[in-house]
């Protein structure tokens, strides 16, 4: 039913300003900006790959993004799973009695968009996307590919089973242990227990690879990006990063 992590939605107090990271000190290429009055928002589409990463400032704060800005602060709001037929992939989650927000799709910033209650997705908010034919379908090059997004639950088999039986997901064989993998064209979500993820449950982390770690890393140090560095790999702090834990990690031939 869903072909790959279209986007990763963060929500964040001003796009301009969250440029200063994603675009400028990670080098994510802007893929396409605009207002979208209809979700309350301006946001902008970065490529990371197989996957972009949407940047959304609130056009008021009596906006859902507006009020989730002012309840939790910046940080991850939401997942796109890109579809081949919105419209009929809501009609069928709609019979199969899932909670929806949106019965039939509306146009967003990537494409033909609809979005499923959280309830549905055991507290995290989905959003279904058909991209427009005239946005093209080629990947723009990007230092950094999305690797994975990290999942926070305090069941996690039984979060994992929704999300398996809502898009058809695989799961991928983990070597023991309470983690669920989960994978969707060339990214994943990883379901962890809540307390692997500082308490949280719900989108907690998001993974990137980076082509090379190196200048990266250089990169980061320029800017004085607040961040723990490893062996291979680094970790940003929300503070650096507009709320958003992010791990980059070297880039490895498979
Ligand atoms: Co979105």
């Amino acid at each position: 039913m869903v072909r790959r992590i279209h986007h990763v939605g963060i929500v964040v107090e001003r796009v301009d300003e969250a440029y200063g990271f994603y675009r400028d000190v990670l080098g994510l290429p802007l893929v396409r900006e605009a207002e979208v009055p209809d979700q309350g928002v301006r946001a902008a589409l970065l490529g990371a790959g197989d996957s972009e990463i949407e940047l959304l400032e609130p056009l008021g704060a009596d906006t859902p993004v507006g009020r989730f800005l002012a309840r939790r602060g910046e940080g991850l709001h939401h997942l796109c799973f890109e579809t081949a037929d919105v419209a009929g992939a809501l009609t069928e989650l709609e019979h199969r009695g899932v909670a929806l927000i949106d019965r039939a799709p509306r146009r967003g910033l990537a494409g033909e968009i609809g979005f499923l209650h959280p309830s549905a997705c055991a507290g995290v908010l989905v959003e279904l996307a058909t991209p427009l034919e005239n946005h093209g379908e080629e990947e723009l090059p990007a230092p950094l590919r999305l690797k994975r997004l990290v999942i926070g639950a305090e069941d996690v088999s039984a979060t994992a089973a929704t999300f398996r039986s809502l898009f058809a997901l695989s799961e991928v064989a983990m070597n023991g242990g309470p983690r669920t993998m989960l994978t969707v064209g060339r990214g994943a979500l990883l379901v962890v227990p809540t307390a692997e993820a500082g308490g949280e449950a719900g989108m907690v982390a998001l993974s990137l690879v980076a082509e090379d770690f190196a200048a990266l890393g250089a990169a980061l140090r320029r800017a004085g990006t607040p961040r723990l560095d490893g062996t291979g790999e680094l970790t940003v702090e929300p503070a650096g990063s507009h709320g958003v834990h992010l791990h980059i990690s070297r880039y490895m031939f498979p």
